[in-house]
Protein backbone atom coordinates (compact mmCIF):
# COMPACT_ATOMS: atom_id res chain seq x y z
CA UNK A 1 0.00 0.00 0.00
CA UNK A 2 1.15 3.20 -0.72
CA UNK A 3 1.49 5.91 1.55
CA UNK A 4 0.26 9.17 0.81
CA UNK A 5 0.98 11.04 3.71
CA UNK A 6 2.95 14.23 4.33
CA UNK A 7 3.31 17.34 6.59
CA UNK A 8 2.37 20.56 6.17
CA UNK A 9 3.09 23.10 9.22
CA UNK A 10 3.71 20.75 11.55
CA UNK A 11 -0.19 18.91 11.10
CA UNK A 12 0.17 15.25 9.73
CA UNK A 13 -2.59 15.34 6.43
CA UNK A 14 -3.41 12.04 5.22
CA UNK A 15 -2.43 12.91 1.60
CA UNK A 16 -1.53 16.17 0.13
CA UNK A 17 -4.67 17.34 -1.10
CA UNK A 18 -6.09 21.07 -0.05
CA UNK A 19 -8.99 23.02 -0.82
CA UNK A 20 -7.81 26.39 -1.64
CA UNK A 21 -9.04 29.88 -0.15
CA UNK A 22 -12.16 30.33 -1.98
CA UNK A 23 -16.04 30.21 -1.94
CA UNK A 24 -15.69 26.37 -1.34
CA UNK A 25 -15.66 27.04 1.98
CA UNK A 26 -18.13 29.27 2.41
CA UNK A 27 -20.70 26.08 3.07
CA UNK A 28 -20.44 24.00 5.63
CA UNK A 29 -22.05 21.31 3.68
CA UNK A 30 -19.74 21.74 0.91
CA UNK A 31 -16.62 21.35 3.10
CA UNK A 32 -17.87 18.08 4.16
CA UNK A 33 -18.93 16.60 0.98
CA UNK A 34 -14.87 17.39 0.40
CA UNK A 35 -14.06 15.77 3.54
CA UNK A 36 -15.97 12.47 2.75
CA UNK A 37 -14.68 12.41 -0.72
CA UNK A 38 -10.64 13.10 0.77
CA UNK A 39 -9.38 16.36 0.72
CA UNK A 40 -6.54 16.28 3.19
CA UNK A 41 -7.33 19.77 5.04
CA UNK A 42 -9.26 23.12 4.05
CA UNK A 43 -7.78 26.62 4.00
CA UNK A 44 -10.76 28.83 4.20
CA UNK A 45 -11.94 31.76 1.84
CA UNK A 46 -9.98 35.37 3.24
CA UNK A 47 -11.44 37.69 5.59
CA UNK A 48 -9.72 41.26 4.10
CA UNK A 49 -7.74 43.66 5.28
CA UNK A 50 -10.23 46.30 4.20
CA UNK A 51 -13.55 44.71 6.18
CA UNK A 52 -11.68 45.23 9.30
CA UNK A 53 -10.80 48.45 9.14
CA UNK A 54 -12.50 50.60 6.55
CA UNK A 55 -11.07 53.68 7.67
CA UNK A 56 -7.61 52.68 8.82
CA UNK A 57 -5.43 55.66 7.69
CA UNK A 58 -2.13 53.10 6.94
CA UNK A 59 -4.48 51.40 4.62
CA UNK A 60 -5.94 54.48 3.29
CA UNK A 61 -2.16 55.63 2.68
CA UNK A 62 -2.02 52.31 0.03
CA UNK A 63 -5.02 51.84 -1.31
CA UNK A 64 -5.75 55.45 -2.59
CA UNK A 65 -2.26 55.61 -4.44
CA UNK A 66 -3.01 55.52 -8.57
CA UNK A 67 -6.65 56.30 -7.40
CA UNK A 68 -8.85 59.64 -7.37
CA UNK A 69 -9.82 59.01 -3.82
CA UNK A 70 -10.22 56.89 -0.76
CA UNK A 71 -13.97 56.66 -2.22
CA UNK A 72 -13.30 55.03 -5.55
CA UNK A 73 -10.86 52.66 -4.13
CA UNK A 74 -13.46 51.27 -1.37
CA UNK A 75 -16.01 50.91 -4.01
CA UNK A 76 -13.94 47.95 -5.31
CA UNK A 77 -14.35 46.27 -2.46
CA UNK A 78 -17.07 42.83 -2.92
CA UNK A 79 -20.26 43.57 -1.50
CA UNK A 80 -20.06 42.20 1.61
CA UNK A 81 -23.51 40.29 1.36
CA UNK A 82 -22.21 38.67 -1.56
CA UNK A 83 -18.68 37.99 -1.71
CA UNK A 84 -17.43 38.15 1.88
CA UNK A 85 -18.82 37.96 5.40
CA UNK A 86 -18.17 40.63 8.14
CA UNK A 87 -15.61 39.60 10.16
CA UNK A 88 -17.69 38.23 13.28
CA UNK A 89 -19.47 36.27 10.85
CA UNK A 90 -16.03 34.94 9.79
CA UNK A 91 -14.94 34.20 13.13
CA UNK A 92 -18.14 31.86 13.83
CA UNK A 93 -17.72 30.39 10.68
CA UNK A 94 -14.17 28.98 11.83
CA UNK A 95 -15.77 27.64 14.61
CA UNK A 96 -18.81 26.09 12.96
CA UNK A 97 -16.59 24.15 10.49
CA UNK A 98 -14.18 22.82 12.74
CA UNK A 99 -17.12 21.42 14.71
CA UNK A 100 -18.57 20.01 11.69
CA UNK A 101 -15.38 18.36 10.12
CA UNK A 102 -12.27 16.40 11.44
CA UNK A 103 -9.90 17.56 8.67
CA UNK A 104 -7.45 20.57 9.87
CA UNK A 105 -9.07 24.08 9.32
CA UNK A 106 -6.56 26.80 8.14
CA UNK A 107 -7.84 30.45 8.39
CA UNK A 108 -6.86 33.02 6.23
CA UNK A 109 -6.24 36.94 6.37
CA UNK A 110 -5.33 39.31 3.44
CA UNK A 111 -3.82 42.33 3.86
CA UNK A 112 -1.01 44.77 3.58
CA UNK A 113 -0.78 46.88 6.10
CA UNK A 114 0.29 47.02 9.69
CA UNK A 115 -2.44 47.96 12.05
CA UNK A 116 -5.33 47.04 14.50
CA UNK A 117 -6.64 44.70 12.25
CA UNK A 118 -4.06 42.05 12.72
CA UNK A 119 -5.63 41.18 16.09
CA UNK A 120 -7.72 39.13 13.90
CA UNK A 121 -5.08 36.48 13.16
CA UNK A 122 -5.24 36.16 17.22
CA UNK A 123 -9.20 36.15 17.02
CA UNK A 124 -9.14 33.27 14.17
CA UNK A 125 -6.64 31.25 16.29
CA UNK A 126 -9.25 31.48 19.32
CA UNK A 127 -12.20 30.60 16.95
CA UNK A 128 -10.40 26.74 16.38
CA UNK A 129 -8.26 27.11 13.21
CA UNK A 130 -5.58 24.96 13.25
CA UNK A 131 -2.91 27.44 11.22
CA UNK A 132 -3.26 30.26 9.62
CA UNK A 133 -2.49 31.54 6.05
CA UNK A 134 -1.80 35.69 5.19
CA UNK A 135 -2.13 36.66 1.84
CA UNK A 136 -0.10 39.43 0.82
CA UNK A 137 -2.20 40.14 -2.22
CA UNK A 138 -0.59 43.98 -3.52
CA UNK A 139 -0.20 46.21 -6.81
CA UNK A 140 1.88 48.54 -6.37
CA UNK A 141 1.05 51.52 -8.77
CA UNK A 142 2.80 54.59 -7.34
CA UNK A 143 6.62 54.62 -8.54
CA UNK A 144 7.55 56.63 -5.42
CA UNK A 145 7.06 53.15 -3.43
CA UNK A 146 10.60 51.32 -3.88
CA UNK A 147 10.42 47.67 -3.65
CA UNK A 148 12.27 48.00 0.06
CA UNK A 149 10.06 50.13 1.24
CA UNK A 150 7.55 47.66 -0.08
CA UNK A 151 9.19 44.48 1.35
CA UNK A 152 10.00 45.76 4.54
CA UNK A 153 5.85 46.52 5.66
CA UNK A 154 5.37 42.91 4.44
CA UNK A 155 8.07 41.33 6.38
CA UNK A 156 7.07 43.49 9.66
CA UNK A 157 3.33 42.59 8.87
CA UNK A 158 4.93 38.77 8.93
CA UNK A 159 6.52 39.42 12.11
CA UNK A 160 3.76 41.30 13.94
CA UNK A 161 0.93 38.52 12.65
CA UNK A 162 3.21 35.56 14.08
CA UNK A 163 4.00 37.16 17.28
CA UNK A 164 0.39 37.42 18.17
CA UNK A 165 -0.23 33.62 17.28
CA UNK A 166 0.85 29.79 18.72
CA UNK A 167 -0.71 28.37 15.74
CA UNK A 168 1.29 27.89 12.38
CA UNK A 169 1.51 30.83 10.12
CA UNK A 170 1.39 30.30 5.91
CA UNK A 171 2.13 33.20 3.80
CA UNK A 172 0.81 33.60 0.37
CA UNK A 173 3.30 35.25 -1.99
CA UNK A 174 2.91 36.83 -5.71
CA UNK A 175 5.12 35.74 -8.00
CA UNK A 176 6.09 39.45 -8.27
CA UNK A 177 9.37 40.00 -6.31
CA UNK A 178 13.08 41.09 -7.44
CA UNK A 179 14.63 38.76 -5.82
CA UNK A 180 12.28 36.18 -4.29
CA UNK A 181 14.59 34.03 -2.89
CA UNK A 182 16.31 36.88 -0.46
CA UNK A 183 12.54 37.96 0.21
CA UNK A 184 11.39 34.30 0.96
CA UNK A 185 14.35 34.37 3.25
CA UNK A 186 13.24 37.42 5.19
CA UNK A 187 9.76 35.69 5.70
CA UNK A 188 10.81 32.60 7.31
CA UNK A 189 13.17 34.70 9.36
CA UNK A 190 10.36 37.12 10.50
CA UNK A 191 8.25 33.51 11.54
CA UNK A 192 6.48 32.12 8.75
CA UNK A 193 6.33 28.58 8.87
CA UNK A 194 5.02 27.57 5.49
CA UNK A 195 4.95 29.56 1.90
CA UNK A 196 2.05 29.65 -0.23
CA UNK A 197 3.35 30.22 -4.18
CA UNK A 198 1.88 31.46 -5.65
CA UNK A 199 -1.15 33.42 -5.63
CA UNK A 200 -3.29 34.07 -9.09
CA UNK A 201 -3.57 37.59 -9.82
CA UNK A 202 -6.24 38.65 -11.67
CA UNK A 203 -6.16 40.52 -14.34
CA UNK A 204 -8.91 42.85 -15.44
CA UNK A 205 -9.87 43.06 -19.31
CA UNK A 206 -11.47 45.44 -21.57
CA UNK A 207 -14.80 45.88 -22.24
CA UNK A 208 -14.35 47.14 -26.37
CA UNK A 209 -17.75 48.14 -26.71
CA UNK A 210 -18.83 49.53 -23.23
CA UNK A 211 -15.43 51.15 -22.90
CA UNK A 212 -14.76 50.48 -19.25
CA UNK A 213 -12.99 47.73 -17.63
CA UNK A 214 -14.51 44.27 -17.34
CA UNK A 215 -13.96 41.62 -14.17
CA UNK A 216 -13.75 38.68 -15.27
CA UNK A 217 -12.08 35.68 -13.23
CA UNK A 218 -11.23 33.05 -15.16
CA UNK A 219 -10.66 29.59 -13.44
CA UNK A 220 -6.75 28.03 -14.01
CA UNK A 221 -5.60 25.63 -16.33
CA UNK A 222 -2.45 22.69 -15.47
CA UNK A 223 -0.52 24.99 -17.67
CA UNK A 224 -0.68 28.03 -14.81
CA UNK A 225 1.22 24.82 -12.62
CA UNK A 226 4.76 25.64 -14.29
CA UNK A 227 5.52 29.18 -12.68
CA UNK A 228 4.72 27.90 -9.04
CA UNK A 229 6.85 24.54 -10.00
CA UNK A 230 10.07 26.82 -11.29
CA UNK A 231 9.64 28.35 -7.84
CA UNK A 232 9.61 25.66 -5.52
CA UNK A 233 12.00 23.45 -7.13
CA UNK A 234 14.85 26.36 -6.67
CA UNK A 235 13.66 27.04 -2.91
CA UNK A 236 13.34 23.70 -2.02
CA UNK A 237 16.24 22.82 0.52
CA UNK A 238 17.37 26.53 0.41
CA UNK A 239 15.11 27.47 3.67
CA UNK A 240 13.54 25.95 6.48
CA UNK A 241 10.04 26.22 5.49
CA UNK A 242 6.91 23.79 4.21
CA UNK A 243 5.86 24.99 0.28
CA UNK A 244 2.55 24.64 -0.37
CA UNK A 245 1.87 24.94 -4.27
CA UNK A 246 -1.25 26.99 -5.40
CA UNK A 247 -1.96 27.44 -9.19
CA UNK A 248 -2.42 24.83 -11.61
CA UNK A 249 -3.51 21.89 -9.97
CA UNK A 250 -5.92 20.16 -11.89
CA UNK A 251 -5.04 16.82 -12.08
CA UNK A 252 -2.83 13.69 -10.44
CA UNK A 253 -0.09 14.80 -13.03
CA UNK A 254 0.26 18.01 -11.76
CA UNK A 255 0.44 16.92 -7.97
CA UNK A 256 3.20 14.34 -8.89
CA UNK A 257 5.24 17.10 -10.33
CA UNK A 258 4.47 19.29 -6.99
CA UNK A 259 5.78 16.92 -4.89
CA UNK A 260 8.88 16.35 -6.58
CA UNK A 261 9.19 20.05 -6.71
CA UNK A 262 9.31 19.98 -3.22
CA UNK A 263 6.14 20.90 -2.16
CA UNK A 264 4.33 19.35 1.28
CA UNK A 265 0.73 19.56 -0.09
CA UNK A 266 -1.13 20.74 -3.20
CA UNK A 267 -3.63 23.66 -3.48
CA UNK A 268 -7.20 23.73 -5.18
CA UNK A 269 -9.12 25.82 -6.59
CA UNK A 270 -10.47 25.93 -9.71
CA UNK A 271 -10.60 22.25 -10.69
CA UNK A 272 -13.05 22.09 -7.23
CA UNK A 273 -14.93 24.84 -8.15
CA UNK A 274 -15.27 23.53 -11.53
CA UNK A 275 -16.17 20.24 -11.38
CA UNK A 276 -16.70 19.89 -7.41
CA UNK A 277 -15.90 17.36 -4.40
CA UNK A 278 -16.07 14.35 -6.79
CA UNK A 279 -12.96 14.86 -8.33
CA UNK A 280 -10.90 14.75 -4.96
CA UNK A 281 -11.26 10.48 -4.83
CA UNK A 282 -10.36 10.05 -8.89
CA UNK A 283 -6.98 11.95 -8.46
CA UNK A 284 -6.12 10.29 -5.33
CA UNK A 285 -6.70 7.15 -6.71
CA UNK A 286 -4.80 7.91 -10.19
CA UNK A 287 -2.23 9.29 -7.64
CA UNK A 288 -2.44 5.86 -5.91
CA UNK A 289 -1.78 4.17 -9.61
CA UNK A 290 1.09 5.98 -10.63
CA UNK A 291 2.77 5.55 -7.76
CA UNK A 292 2.37 2.01 -7.28
CA UNK A 293 3.15 1.28 -11.38
CA UNK A 294 6.56 3.57 -10.60
CA UNK A 295 7.11 1.97 -7.86
CA UNK A 296 7.15 4.76 -5.16
CA UNK A 297 5.75 3.67 -1.73
CA UNK A 298 5.45 6.76 -0.08
CA UNK A 299 5.22 11.16 -1.29
CA UNK A 300 7.35 12.05 1.48
CA UNK A 301 9.64 9.60 -0.65
CA UNK A 302 9.56 11.48 -3.82
CA UNK A 303 9.49 15.15 -2.53
CA UNK A 304 11.98 17.31 -3.74
CA UNK A 305 13.53 14.89 -5.76
CA UNK A 306 13.46 16.85 -9.09
CA UNK A 307 14.36 20.15 -6.93
CA UNK A 308 17.34 22.27 -8.57
CA UNK A 309 19.28 20.54 -5.72
CA UNK A 310 18.62 17.10 -6.99
CA UNK A 311 18.25 17.16 -10.75
CA UNK A 312 21.31 16.04 -13.26
CA UNK A 313 20.77 19.81 -14.96
CA UNK A 314 20.34 22.28 -12.60
CA UNK A 315 20.87 25.41 -14.86
CA UNK A 316 17.20 24.07 -16.19
CA UNK A 317 15.80 26.28 -13.87
CA UNK A 318 18.05 29.19 -14.93
CA UNK A 319 18.82 32.02 -17.51
CA UNK A 320 20.77 29.06 -19.31
CA UNK A 321 17.55 27.14 -20.08
CA UNK A 322 16.34 30.31 -21.74
CA UNK A 323 18.83 30.07 -24.86
CA UNK A 324 18.30 26.75 -25.29
CA UNK A 325 14.25 26.54 -24.88
CA UNK A 326 14.18 29.34 -27.45
CA UNK A 327 16.35 27.49 -29.63
CA UNK A 328 14.61 24.29 -29.57
CA UNK A 329 11.33 25.69 -31.23
CA UNK A 330 10.58 24.28 -34.13
CA UNK A 331 9.73 27.66 -36.50
CA UNK A 332 7.18 26.77 -39.79
CA UNK A 333 9.24 25.38 -43.16
C1 LIG B 1 -13.55 32.31 -6.93
C2 LIG B 1 -12.23 32.33 -6.22
C3 LIG B 1 -12.12 32.94 -4.98
C4 LIG B 1 -10.88 32.99 -4.32
N1 LIG B 1 -10.83 33.57 -3.08
C5 LIG B 1 -9.62 33.59 -2.43
C6 LIG B 1 -9.51 34.13 -1.13
O1 LIG B 1 -10.50 34.55 -0.51
N2 LIG B 1 -8.28 34.17 -0.55
C7 LIG B 1 -7.17 33.69 -1.18
O2 LIG B 1 -6.07 33.72 -0.60
N3 LIG B 1 -7.24 33.15 -2.40
C8 LIG B 1 -8.43 33.09 -3.04
N4 LIG B 1 -8.51 32.53 -4.28
C9 LIG B 1 -7.27 32.01 -4.90
C10 LIG B 1 -7.16 30.50 -4.71
O3 LIG B 1 -7.03 30.15 -3.34
C11 LIG B 1 -5.98 29.92 -5.47
O4 LIG B 1 -4.76 30.37 -4.89
C12 LIG B 1 -5.96 30.30 -6.95
O5 LIG B 1 -7.26 30.19 -7.50
C13 LIG B 1 -5.02 29.39 -7.73
O6 LIG B 1 -5.38 28.04 -7.56
P1 LIG B 1 -6.20 27.22 -8.68
O7 LIG B 1 -5.36 27.19 -9.89
O8 LIG B 1 -6.39 25.86 -8.06
O9 LIG B 1 -7.50 27.93 -8.89
C14 LIG B 1 -9.74 32.44 -4.94
C15 LIG B 1 -9.85 31.82 -6.19
C16 LIG B 1 -11.07 31.76 -6.83
C17 LIG B 1 -11.15 31.08 -8.17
Amino acid sequence: MTDLSTTYLGLRLKNPLVASASPLSKKVERVKRMEEAGIAAVVMYSLFEEQIIHESLELDHYLTRGTDSYAEAMSYLPDSGTYTLLPEKYLSKVTELKKAVNIPVIGSLNGVSRGGWVRYAHRIQEAGADALELNLYYIPTDPAITAQELENTQVDLVADIKSSIKIPLAVKLSPFYTSLPQFAHRLVEAGADGLVLFNRFYQPDFDLEELNIAHTLELSTSSDLRLPLRWISILHGNLNVDFALTSGIHTATDVLKAMMSGANVTMMASELLHSGPDRIPSILSELQTWMEVHQYTSIVQMQGSMSQKSVAEPAAFERANYMKVLSSFRDLP
